[in-house]
């Protein structure tokens, strides 16, 4: 159903996130939406929101904000645990919601989300895996659809350059406890890379991984691998470290026919003149050569400063989710997605802190949550 007239956008948790959320409706960079009310249960983030926008209505009750505010949508940016009763009160009050990653802490949570939003086909329920508005990763997305790589043999994702001191845990709050958040370099951080490499190569069979907490004095995990496979026999190595110096931003996906390399500001896509199967079958050498064309992409000077102007890539999706409730375009990211990623990192810590097994998919919820209740309480916070 398309929306007539102008968005009215709740938000409830005008903290760090929720507060650029609530600048850039408030600013009007979201065309054909507005600010209408923010909730947060903090009356100081109220206050701060009040003294930049007076005629915001603020609530520290968001059933109340749901049923007062005259709104047509909410965004959802409070700490992860509760993102799922929110969204489901949300929609139960009739509202179109847009969650703020993680879709949840577990798969069974998130999968709460998803029943409640397939009872309400008239809403919108989208997630903020704003990534998905990079274009390098939008074109490699074009370049997979077209089958351009061919059979892919193997991929590469390092992402280290999420670098999280000391200083940084120690400011308290919810973050990088299994208590507060549910895990750590993943499910804060990751699940933005985790979510690009399922949207790009579909998900893995099953995976294997190690997690531990090194250099720092936390009980969630800083230092990643993992290797995951794929039907077809490929494999990918993920890596992830949150105390590495200058870290990498680093996907390679190498296939038969091509392979395509992002870096943090920059993409290479080689197209090979001939695939390695046709190599193979042909050469009488003991070596295989193919000659290539390469395209290269930036990230793009247009995107950064964008994202200056308008305090990051998350506005991409506001805009995007505005669009689809106002003409009906696709989502980029719609909210069922966002169980994928989770399944994933359930999957890794699964593993991890149960002997490196070899985890399959669907991840078995009830397996997971029972690991999250001994890892909560193993935590002497
Ligand atoms: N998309 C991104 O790139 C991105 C970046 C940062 C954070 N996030 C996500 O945004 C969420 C919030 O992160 P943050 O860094 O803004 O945290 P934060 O702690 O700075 O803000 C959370 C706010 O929610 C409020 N709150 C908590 N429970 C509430 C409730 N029941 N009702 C009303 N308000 C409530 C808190 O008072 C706080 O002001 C997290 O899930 C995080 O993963 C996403």
């Amino acid at each position: 159903m398309k929306h007539k007239g102008i968005v009215r956008y709740g938000i409830v948790g005008v903290g760090r996130m929720g507060s650029i959320h609530a600048r850039n409706l408030a600013k009007g960079y979201v065309k054909g939406a507005m600010l209408a009310a923010v909730c947060d249960s903090d009356t100081t983030k109220l206050n701060k929101i009040q003294s930049h926008w007076p005629d915001i209505a603020v609530y520290e009750d968001y059933a109340k904000m749901f049923s007062e505010g005259g709104l047509d949508a909410v965004v959802v940016a409070t700490p992860h645990y509760s993102h799922v009763q929110i969204v489901i009160a949300a929609l139960q009050a009739g509202l179109h919601v847009l969650s703020e990653k993680p879709a949840s802490v577990t798969v069974s949570e998130a999968q709460r989300a998803i029943d409640e939003a397939r009872k309400h086909p008239e809403l919108a329920y989208g997630i903020m895996y704003n990534q998905r508005t990079n274009r390098m990763y939008a074109y490699a997305k074009k370049l997979l659809e077209q089958n351009a790589l061919g059979d892919i043999k193997r991929i590469t994702l390092t992402v280290t350059d999420w670098y999280r001191s000391q200083f940084y845990y120690d400011m308290g709050g919810w973050r990088a406890s299994w208590k507060g958040e549910g895990g750590g370099l993943l499910i804060n951080q990751c699940v933005h890379q985790l979510d690009i490499l399922q949207w790009l190569v579909g998900m893995p069979e099953g995976l294997t991984a190690w997690a531990e907490t090194r250099n720092r004095k936390i009980t969630v995990e800083n230092d990643v691998v993992a290797v995951m496979d794929y039907k077809n026999g490929a494999k990918c190595v993920f890596t992830a470290i949150g105390h590495e110096l200058k870290g990498s931003n680093l996907l390679e996906i190498a296939g038969d026919k091509g392979k395509i390399t992002i870096g943090k500001f920059k993409m290479r896509y080689l197209r090979f003149a001939k695939s390695e199967t046709e190599v193979n079958a042909t050469t009488k050498r003991g070596y295989g050569f193919t000659t290539a064309k390469k395209k290269t992409l930036t990230y793009g000077i247009g995107n950064a400063l964008n994202e200056l102007h308008c305090w990051g890539q998350q506005v991409n999706i506001l805009r995007d989710f505005t669009s689809h409730l106002r003409f009906g375009t696709p989502l980029l990211a719609p909210g069922e997605e966002g169980i994928k990623a989770l399944s994933i990192i359930n999957a890794i810590y699964l593993s991890a802190y149960t002997g490196n097994r070899r985890i399959s998919f669907p991840v078995d919820p009830s397996e997971y949550d029972q690991l999250l209740i001994s890892l909560k309480a193993k935590e002497n916070r």
